[in-house]
């Protein structure tokens, strides 16, 4: 049996599997906005491998995080729209 890891993801709680990036954890969420550009449009997850920036959330309170590099933990607390 699989142990279940538990989030926070702009103040909702959240059940992940072990092995979810955050920014997977986001989309599954229902939230396609994770940043806004310097214009604010806003910008979600383009490449899925660290390359193109947009996918930059704050992560138990550090801004600027790339979600799609960062596994989920137990606890964590990430907060979108930065
Ligand atoms: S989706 Fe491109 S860096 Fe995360």
């Amino acid at each position: 049996m699989t142990e279940l890891i538990h989030i926070l993801i702009n103040g909702h709680a959240v059940t992940v599997k072990p092995g979810t990036s955050i920014a997977a954890a986001v989309l599954n969420a229902g939230t396609t906005a994770f940043r806004k550009s310097v214009s604010h449009v806003p910008r979600g997850p383009v490449c899925g491998m660290g390359v193109c920036f947009e996918c930059r959330v704050k992560i138990d309170g550090i801004e600027h995080q790339r979600s799609c590099m960062v596994l989920c933990s137990e606890g964590m607390v990430i907060e979108t729209d930065v």
